[in-house]
């Protein structure tokens, strides 16, 4: 059996593993981690686009941000559309010059993987973890294959970094935690497509026939997305139907989309879901592992690095000065951030999407929400602040 001994062993490289590996590396705290799928898939898969500033800081502090400085697109603004009416969020107004940067999660995980793995670290693909065994010991153990072969990771602290269908959660005793979760009636289609964006900002659109949000990739390469039902499938819309959606949901007077050819094309449901328990004895979750945001905030990735944070802050406070204080707070800090991401996702989910009939009370609520953000500063203020993500500091000021 392969055997591996190492501080902190992590399963998942996803934004929260590799993170967390970075980071306990620069604080001279060895680790290793173990992802279940294979480099390329990692690498390819399509997800969120959306940096907060405090994202972009910490992998700038990490030294790991030179390509994502010199390829993301830094916004200071974001488009609102209600009913083909647009207005803009200025951000550099309300938050003090915090702005968010758009650039793929997956050139992250690429840009964290290249590094580590160039650093002579350990990083094994293909190596599904099995179990996770003595949490309650000072020796905790994942178990894993890896080709072929079974494998054993024994650590002083594990940390599932292992997104939402991953083990961590499962190893939990189910009366630790409680669980909350809303399954929302609609899902998104979104496609990756060669096409220099038709906005510099980010459009997010409430339109009777449904929410769409215009994104960016790149200068040549746009990223949309439009509100589906739940039971539909990606087989059901030819390119043009699709870009004759976004087009009429995206509309303004005086603006035209720009389309071209798509090349990726996806569904995917719509969730909000926590667990207010993240650790068990010497088992930390981190990232989507213990929650999910629909994506309507662009929080989920964020959410992953700021779990992160808080867990650093602990093993380094364990390590340095042998205090387990800041580990044993470690839930109750990251749940702090983690329901000001889940009001704020299901915030913008609920203002954006379609869910009755035009003229319906609800729309008429949604409506009364776009129209405030409009005469009210505060409010207009609120959103800026959540979008852009609030600081550390803010959130463990309070008591
Ligand atoms: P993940 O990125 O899920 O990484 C977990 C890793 O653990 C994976 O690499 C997985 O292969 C590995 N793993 C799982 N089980 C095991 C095991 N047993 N052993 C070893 N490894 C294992 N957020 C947004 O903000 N905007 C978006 O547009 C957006 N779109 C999304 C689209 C999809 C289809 C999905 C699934 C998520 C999307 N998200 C979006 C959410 C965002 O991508 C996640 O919040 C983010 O990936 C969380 O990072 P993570 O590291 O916690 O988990
Ligand atoms: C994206 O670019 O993929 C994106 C941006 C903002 C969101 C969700 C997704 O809210």
């Amino acid at each position: 059996m392969k055997q591996i001994r190492t501080q902190v062993g992590i399963i998942g490289a996803g934004p929260a593993g590799l993170t967390l590996a970075h980071w306990l590396k620069q604080q001279g705290i060895e680790s290793v981690i173990i992802e279940h799928r294979s480099r390329d898939y990692v690498q390819a898969r399509v997800r969120a686009g959306l940096l907060e500033q405090n994202t972009v800081d910490i992998l700038k502090d990490l030294g790991l941000a030179d390509r994502l400085v010199r390829e993301g697109h830094a916004h200071h603004g974001v488009y609102l559309s209600f009913d083909g009416e647009r207005i803009r969020v200025p951000f550099d107004t309300y938050t003090g010059g915090r702005h968010i940067t758009i650039y793929g999660q997956q050139e992250v995980v690429k840009d964290l993987t290249d590094a580590w793995l160039a650093g002579g670290n350990t990083l094994l693909f293909e190596a599904p973890a099995r179990q996770i065994a003595d949490y309650d010991t000072k020796q905790p153990k994942i178990y894993f294959e890896h080709e072929g072969e079974e494998g054993v990771v024994t650590c002083d602290f594990v940390a599932a970094c292992d997104g939402f269908h991953g083990i961590g959660r499962k190893t939990m005793p189910k009366n630790s935690y409680n669980e909350y979760s809303i399954t929302y009636p609609f899902s998104w289609l979104g496609i990756l497509a060669n096409v220099a964006p038709s906005s510099e900002e980010l459009i997010y659109a409430y339109h009777e026939r449904g929410f769409a949000l215009h994104s960016l990739r790149s200068s040549t390469v746009s990223r949309l997305y439009i509100q589906v039902e739940n039971e539909d499938h990606i087989d059901n819309w030819t390119d043009d139907q699709i870009w004759e959606e976004l087009s009429v949901r995206l509309g303004t007077p005086g603006w035209q989309l720009h389309s071209g050819p798509i090349f990726e094309k996806s569904i995917t449901p719509m969730r909000s879901y926590l667990i207010d328990n993240m650790q068990i004895g010497r088992l930390f979750l981190a990232g989507d592992a213990a929650h999910i945001v629909p994506p309507t905030g662009g929080k989920g990735l964020n959410l992953a690095i700021a779990d992160v944070k808080h867990l650093v802050d602990g093993f380094v406070e364990y390590y340095r000065q042998h205090s387990y204080r800041g580990l044993e707070h470690y839930t109750q800090t990251a749940l702090r951030r983690i329901w000001r991401a889940q009001d704020f996702s299901n915030f913008m989910t609920t203002l954006f999407h379609k869910q009755d009939d035009h003229g319906s009370f609800q729309y008429r609520l949604q409506r009364a929400k776009f129209d405030y953000i409009r005469m009210s500063d505060a409010y207009a203020a609120t959103i800026a602040e959540n979008y852009v993500g609030l600081p550390f500091d803010a959130l463990t000021r309070f008591p």
